[in-house]
């Protein structure tokens, strides 16, 4: 069976640039993949690497699960599940800690940044994140991983891992592949255009998270900063602000940067704006709906239980092989 797997953290809503970086592109692929069955899972452990207000994690991981479904995923093609109800994973981590380096745990750039906003308490599985992440994908043995770039570090050292395993124990992972999208890699914030867009950042200007409203839609729009020259230009190094909406609009209606200059040409911001917030707004719609009424419903415990119950078989038999093949045990 080729597999796809990708994981969420559920830490703050999510935003529109989680949304082009990765779970779009997760729809996308289960219908050019459909031969592919897909391993989809709520990264809840991993949220722990920073404190968390356990209420807030509980309500977090069920509004995640809720927006995977909302977007469209395909359950019949789909096992969803929440990382931390599967052991194995957990298990996978700490054998995995044996086959990555110390050097290149403290080449990544995630934690170097993270590491620094933090004066005291860095926690160890801060440290350690790309080994549980690795051990996520290999568990599967996942042909493709789709990920937004802040993610393609961690993809090649869990390749790195995955080949060092396999030169010492005979093939045994997949070696997989991320997939990053074109244009929506990293969909920059909505008043900084040289950072991304990010779940942490507390300024609600910066972002257009996928349950805001209409009204909230357009008014995030209208005041992203471009700048003042007034040209409608896709140039993502010079006019970042502008370049950056031009994206967002040619991902979301499937077009090229170029085309949508095309359409603008003549237009000034202003009205490139209204039609970008109607746009973005249209498309959100039916998934706010969706989303809406699953968080209302008893919908989610039976697709959880289900995508658990399949996850699990296939995972703790990976990790048993996984502990035979290192001489791990006595009988088994
Ligand atoms: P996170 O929200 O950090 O758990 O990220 C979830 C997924 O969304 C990962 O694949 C990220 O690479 C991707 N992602 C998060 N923020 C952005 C962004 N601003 N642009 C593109 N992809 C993103
Ligand atoms: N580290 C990813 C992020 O912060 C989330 C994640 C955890 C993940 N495990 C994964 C993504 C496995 C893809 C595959 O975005």
């Amino acid at each position: 069976m080729k597999t796809i797997v990708s994981g969420i953290q559920p830490t703050g809503e999510l935003n529109i640039g989680t949304y082009l970086g990765s779970i779009r592109n997760f729809v996308a692929l289960q219908k050019s993949h459909p031969d592919h069955h897909f391993f989809l899972f709520i990264a809840d452990t991993h949220a722990l690497t920073v404190p968390q207000d356990p209420v807030q994690l509980r309500k977090a991981i069920k509004s995640l699960a809720a927006m995977y479904v909302a977007c469209g995923i395909n359950l019949e093609q789909t096992s969803l599940f929440v990382q931390s109800e599967i052991t194995a994973h957990q298990e996978m981590d700490v054998l995995l800690q044996s086959f990555a380096y110390m050097g290149e745990l403290e080449r990544m750039t995630q934690y170097k940044d993270k590491a620094q906003k933090q004066t005291e308490g860095i926690r160890a599985s801060l440290f350690t994140y790309p080994v549980l992440m690795a051990g996520d994908i290999l568990l599967y043995d996942a042909e493709y991983v789709p990920v937004g770039d802040d993610q393609k570090q961690h993809l090649e050292l869990t390749r790195t891992i995955a080949e060092r395993v396999n030169h010492q124990v005979g093939d045994f992972f997949t070696v997989p592949k991320p997939l990053i999208p074109e244009l929506t890699a990293r969909v920059m914030s909505l008043q900084n255009p040289d950072q991304k867009m990010s779940k942490s950042d507390p300024n609600v200007k910066s972002k257009i998270l996928l349950t805001d409203s209409e009204a909230i839609i357009k008014k995030r729009i209208r005041s992203a900063v471009t700048d003042s020259d007034g040209i409608i230009e896709y140039n993502p190094a010079s006019k970042k602000g502008l370049s950056n909406l031009i994206q967002i609009y040619a991902a979301l209606e499937e077009t090229t940067p170029e085309q949508v200059v095309e359409t603008f040409k003549e237009a000034n911001y202003q009205t490139f704006k209204e039609a970008l917030g109607e746009i973005i707004a249209t498309h959100l719609a039916p998934i706010q709906a969706r989303y809406e009424r699953l968080m209302n419903s008893n919908e989610l415990t039976e697709i959880l239980d289900r995508g658990k119950a399949d996850a699990e078989t296939l995972a703790i038999k990976k990790v048993q092989r996984f502990k035979k093949k290192l001489g791990l045990g006595f009988k088994r």
